[in-house]
């Protein structure tokens, strides 16, 4: 792989060890994909941020590193509330953990928001053929898909390797060739909302790592392309999907219908909701899974003004969103729902005390019940208010 001098000097520790970690991952990575050289980064988003899920060896390995990250750079779900943990029922000793976990990425100069959605937030919004180093998978997808930026699903490591150095290696989805679709998906009926989490579920089982195309009879809005992509990256490693005639690249750049085919009839949909529905009254309902957008939010206060939750329900969002709307979160939380920031069903150990969630994301829906070990049902956001237990309040 070709370095500029500067890189090479980077890699002979000139600049520090850390630095030279830094480039060592970068190369090697670079090496064992054949990329021919190092390209410039506009942001990175580093994974490895939950306690539960990095654990001391993590907090070590991120408290031993030294420097600045170059370029704008921002955090992964951490596994609590940073503010509100103990009313999430956080161990404290978790929480200190967190924190700690939480300071030493801020002494790296990465910005200590902690969302799956970056593309949200001041300073993270890309546009098409923008290079990037992400490493949440539904932020890599949309990224890729919705947007037409370019990232590899980026490890914690080799993204912060990233946002130190500036540069990734050049091979995989930064290159022309790997983002051409190998597979149709042909859907053959009309979906809506929660319909695409479902769709990503079953199509990811089969599509695995692969590039697809989907042809649809409708077009879906940003936020049902988010539920999508999330759910194909869970239910299988999907990083990347086009969608004919909607997301940028496949309009630009008109595909070539791949031979292989996988056809999705409406049936297949509807079990996924219908799976799992022996869980006869879960025990808290969870949404935002991708964190909730400003048009998540306003859905969910229309659907719960004037209501009451009997249940406990968590509407997950990154905190910069939940700050710019403060209107929202009293909306919503005037019902007994908790908006929760900076983390998320998945990585948070707070999950992990109840028997049976409900969810409307086939992401949540795929990692649930491995990771928190918490049986888990589908339903549409409406479904999920229902579920709560919805008193009115006239
Ligand atoms: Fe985000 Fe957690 Fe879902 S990180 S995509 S809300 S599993």
């Amino acid at each position: 792989m070709y370095l500029t001098p500067e890189e090479e000097k980077t890699l002979d520790g000139e600049y520090g060890r850390s630095l030279q970690k830094a480039i060592e991952i970068l190369v090697a990575l670079g090496d064992i994909y054949g990329a021919d050289k190092l390209i410039p980064v506009k942001s990175a988003q580093i994974a490895g941020v939950s306690y539960k899920t990095i654990g001391d060896a993590g907090l070590e390995w991120i408290s031993d590193l030294e420097g600045k990250v170059k370029i704008p750079s921002i955090l992964n779900p951490a596994g609590m509330d940073i503010v509100r943990w103990d009313e999430m029922g956080i161990d404290p000793v978790f929480a200190k953990k967190q924190q700690e976990i939480i300071e030493a990425y801020a002494k790296l100069g990465i910005q200590t928001k902690c969302t799956c959605t970056p593309y949200y937030l001041e300073g993270f919004n890309v546009t098409l053929d923008d290079h990037i180093a992400w490493s949440e998978s539904s932020a890599v997808s949309y990224a890729n898909s919705v947007i037409g930026a370019r990232t590899n699903r980026e490890g914690g490591p080799s993204a912060l390797s990233a946002a130190l150095v500036g540069k990734t290696a050049n091979y995989g989805y930064h290159l022309d060739e790997m983002r051409e679709p190998v597979v149709a998906v042909e859907v053959d009926c009309e979906l809506s909302g929660s319909d695409f989490g479902a769709l990503g579920y079953v199509v990811g089982k089969t599509v695995g790592s692969r590039v697809p195309i989907f042809y649809t009879k409708n077009e879906p809005s940003k936020n049902e392309m988010k539920a999508l992509g999330a759910a194909l990256a869970a239910s299988g490693a999907v990083a990347l999907y086009h969608i004919e005639g909607v997301t940028p690249e496949a309009v630009r750049n008109k595909f070539t219908r791949p031979d292989e085919v996988i056809p999705v009839e409406r049936t297949q949909i509807d079990e996924v909701y219908e799976a799992n529905k022996d869980i006869q009254s879960s025990e808290i309902i969870t949404v935002g899974c991708p964190h909730c957008s400003v048009e998540e939010l306003e859905e969910i206060a229309g659907l719960v003004e004037g209501k009451k939750l009997q249940k406990e329900m968590w509407v997950c969002t990154a905190r910069e969103v939940a700050e710019r709307h403060p209107d929202l979160v009293q909306r919503i939380e005037k019902s007994g729902a908790k908006v929760v920031c900076d983390t998320c069903m998945v990585v948070s150990p707070a999950t992990n005390k109840y028997a049976s969630i409900t969810v409307n994301s086939g992401k949540a829906l795929a990692y649930v019940p491995s990771m928190c070990k918490v049986a888990a049902k589908y339903a549409s956001i409406e479904d999920c208010i229902k579920e709560a237990g919805v008193v009115d309040e006239n």
